[in-house]
């Protein structure tokens, strides 16, 4: 176990210094340290006051930042937690990949209820998720599944496809580009055929695996570039050069949030592979997602669940699952979570906290500052669980690798916590929680050498405790 740090209830108040301050043009980045989910948007919204400018990195419409604001549930997918702080310019970064047909809707879906859109800001650079992308993406999991493959279990935005093209360049679609409807139509020209003749060589390939009532798409030059020129009409006025946009920012002194989606366990190259998604999740995408150069991300806040979900594919070695009374409890955990997927809805796979993948994330993110997570969900156990080391089938143990063969073969080894009853959900300092909660979360903070800044004991803004 690595060094302790002083607990919580010794800590000095100088240790909970983990953000810079407003005005001195360095930025805090917010990633989550499992598989997702972890509450960043929450704490976004809690420190976006803080800062000047809130900009997204990564990702695309995958994301699912749920904040509640007056009892008021707030959705987001591609438009930054900071928009519901009037006024501040909310910047969706170079690195990320667009649906402009998803970002619409939010626009509106926001408007609806009241909420200023007018500080949003969309990279020229960053790239646009095309039809084709979406059906890419439902096509190569099918084909996983057909070839007895475990499928990635993708949110099916076509975010790998996009990336992919990203990549590719030939194909690839910019946000820039919506701007200049010439180059637009001749990129369409010569992608569409390009593209249509793989989705059907791909179809042709899955044959019978196809539902019967699948309906092949069509893609027109004309009427996309008729698409595309609704998309410029109403997304044009966002469109911008927002790398220059920040960097100004940040030579006049302003403070940036850079709000991670995803999370670290999922990053491409330091993630869960092959079943991550298909950015750089961690901090380490900061600097490329925005155009910041890599010495001005100034702190670096971890956000962690009290326990361990995940979507989709991949191996987590604290799920709980495979015996009746484990399923329960998962089910019981995901009910008091609501841990339903907020992009698909898909129930969330659901597992003791796992302290060895969280060390991992911690390092490789080089976080300042931890953020714990519902953890009223855990209230009502007679005992809990922490993953403190893993072990191979001979009893020798194992690091943390982050590979799904590697991690399909370790065994969790744990250690057993006290668990407390009754409501913490209206608890508002650290001293007021129960002691078994108080251990609990000493133990997190002196395994991960790391001081926790903020524990969140229920989804309203007020429901979250700043450790002083
Ligand atoms: P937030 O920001 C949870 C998972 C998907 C899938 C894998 C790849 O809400 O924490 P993709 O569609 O990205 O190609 O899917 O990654 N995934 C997430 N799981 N929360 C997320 O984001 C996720 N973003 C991607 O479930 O297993
Ligand atoms: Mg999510």
């Amino acid at each position: 176990m690595p060094a302790a740090s002083s607990s919580i209830a010794s800590r000095s108040p100088a240790a909970a210094h983990h953000t810079p301050r407003a005005g001195t043009g360095l930025a805090t980045a917010v990633v989550g340290l499992q598989w997702g989910d972890e509450g960043k948007g929450k704490i976004v919204d809690a420190i976006a006051p803080k800062h000047d400018i809130v900009a997204r990195y990564n990702g695309g419409a995958n994301a699912g930042h749920s904040v509640v604001v007056a009892g008021e549930r707030f959705a987001l997918h591609l438009i930054p937690a900071g928009i519901l702080h009037k006024g501040k310019p909310a910047v969706v970064g170079c690195g990320t990949v667009i649906d402009p047909d998803w970002i619409l809707k939010e626009i509106d879906g926001l408007a609806a209820r009241g909420v200023d859109c007018s500080g949003l800001l969309l990279s020229d650079r960053a790239h646009v998720v095309m039809p084709w992308h979406k059906d890419e993406d439902e096509l190569r999991e099918r084909w996983l599944a057909k070839t007895s493959v475990e499928p990635i279990g993708t949110t099916k935005r076509g975010i790998g496809p996009c990336y992919a093209d990203k990549v590719q360049r030939g194909t690839a679609i910019r946000m820039g580009d919506l701007l200049r409807p010439d180059v637009l139509a001749g990129k369409l020209a010569s992608t569409v055929p390009f593209k249509q003749a793989i989705i059907g060589a791909m179809a042709a390939a899955l044959g019978p695996a196809l539902p019967a009532d699948y309906a092949m798409p069509q893609y027109s030059a004309q009427a996309l570039a008729e698409h595309c020129a609704i998309w410029q009409a109403r997304l044009g006025k966002y469109i911008t050069d927002t790398t220059q946009f920040l960097l100004d920012a940040q030579d006049a002194g302003k403070s940036i949030l850079l709000e991670g989606a995803n999370a670290t366990l999922l990053d491409v190259d330091h993630g869960t592979y092959p079943y991550v998604t298909s950015s750089s999740t961690s901090s380490l995408g900061a600097p490329a997602g925005t155009g910041l150069p890599l010495a001005s991300v100034g702190a670096v806040l971890g956000v962690m669940k009290s326990y361990s979900t995940r979507v989709g594919g991949g191996v987590m070695p604290t799920e709980l699952i495979g015996n009746p009374a484990d399923e329960a409890l998962a089910q019981t955990i995901r009910t008091r979570g609501r841990e339903f997927g907020t992009t698909t809805g898909r129930p969330r796979r659901v597992g003791w906290l796992d302290l060895v993948a969280v060390r991992y994330s911690v390092r490789l993110n080089g976080c300042t500052g931890l953020c714990l997570m519902l953890l009223d969900v855990l209230e009502g156990h007679q005992s809990l669980r922490i993953c403190t080391g893993y072990r191979a089938s001979d009893g020798s143990p194992l690091p943390f690798v982050p590979d799904a063969n590697w991690l399909s073969a370790v065994t969790a080894e744990y250690q057993d916590f006290a668990g407390w009853q009754g409501d913490i959900s209206g608890v508002r300092s650290m001293s007021d929680l129960p002691t078994a909660a108080r251990r609990y979360i000493d133990f997190i903070e002196e395994y991960l050498a790391t001081p926790i800044s903020m524990v969140s004991i229920g989804p309203g803004r007020e429901q979250l405790i700043e450790v002083k």
